[in-house]
């Protein structure tokens, strides 16, 4: 598999062509960046437990009606996925306040939003991922008004699903971020969901157990990612 050709290299992911071309495998690195790539480190494990957990959330969001890219594991740290046309926009979603929302509004952070929060950001790291909104989309033509209607209806659903079953495992959902993208006209959920693109707390202690601990240099991020994939597992 080593002389696939690479496609894509990102901070925490090599995307290889497969012998299908409507298929690519997603390889997870060890690799932990944050602040737009600024502080970066690397952590053995990350990659084993960023693809486990994403394998785990992406099949049980298929098996409940969300389309995503997910078709099976390879081993230990890759994915097989569905080749999309990305769409350059992230969709973060948010329950309680935290991160750059806390900061921008000035709130604090850990008070619940009254209802969630849907952002587009315009994926370009040269710009550090700007806040953007349905008007900056359709100026710029970065994608139809249909996709990202069916973009933020897929998130929203998503949100719902995701804290349903974190919930289940003892875990407060209280940020993500999604990407999208397409096959012919379909949207379709792809990327990663993992504590690197999530906020996730303790339900009863409201610990920390996602990249945060990184970003704050709080200690203990290889151990909050395993617990995080040690609750998902026991609820399988
Ligand atoms: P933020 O509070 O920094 O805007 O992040 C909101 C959520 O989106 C958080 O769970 C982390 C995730 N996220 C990413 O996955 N990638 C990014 O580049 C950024 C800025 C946030
Ligand atoms: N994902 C971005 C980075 O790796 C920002 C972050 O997560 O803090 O730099």
């Amino acid at each position: 598999m080593s002389t696939e050709e690479k496609l894509y290299e990102g901070k925490a992911k090599i995307v290889y062509a497969t012998a299908n071309p409507g298929e690519l495998r997603m390889h997870f690195k060890d690799d932990l960046t944050a602040f737009n790539g600024q502080k970066h480190d690397q952590m053995a494990g990350k990659g084993y437990y960023n693809a486990q957990i994403t394998a785990i959330l992406m099949s049980y969001l298929q098996s409940r009606g969300v389309p995503t890219h997910f078709i099976r594991l390879l081993g230990d740290t890759d994915l097989l996925v569905r080749r999309l046309e990305m769409v350059p926009l992230e969709v973060v979603a948010r329950n309680i306040a935290a991160g750059s929302l806390a900061k921008r509004l000035g709130l604090e952070e850990g008070k619940v939003l009254t209802q969630p929060v849907f952002e587009l950001y315009y994926k370009n790291d040269a710009l550090g991922d700007p806040l953007v909104n349905r008007s900056h989309v359709r100026a710029m033509g970065w994608a139809k008004d249909a996709v990202v209607d069916e973009m933020l209806t897929l998130a929203r659903q998503v949100n719902t699903l995701l804290q349903e079953r974190f919930a289940a495992s003892g875990l407060v959902l209280v940020d993500f971020k999604l990407e999208f993208g397409l096959s012919g006209d379909q949207v379709i959920l792809g990327d990663e969901i993992t504590p690197d693109t999530c906020r996730l707390w303790d339900a009863s202690t409201q610990e920390k157990l996602d990249k945060d601990r990184f970003r704050r240099d709080l200690g203990g991020v290889m151990e909050a990612y395993e617990e995080v994939y040690r609750r998902l597992l026991n609820r399988d």
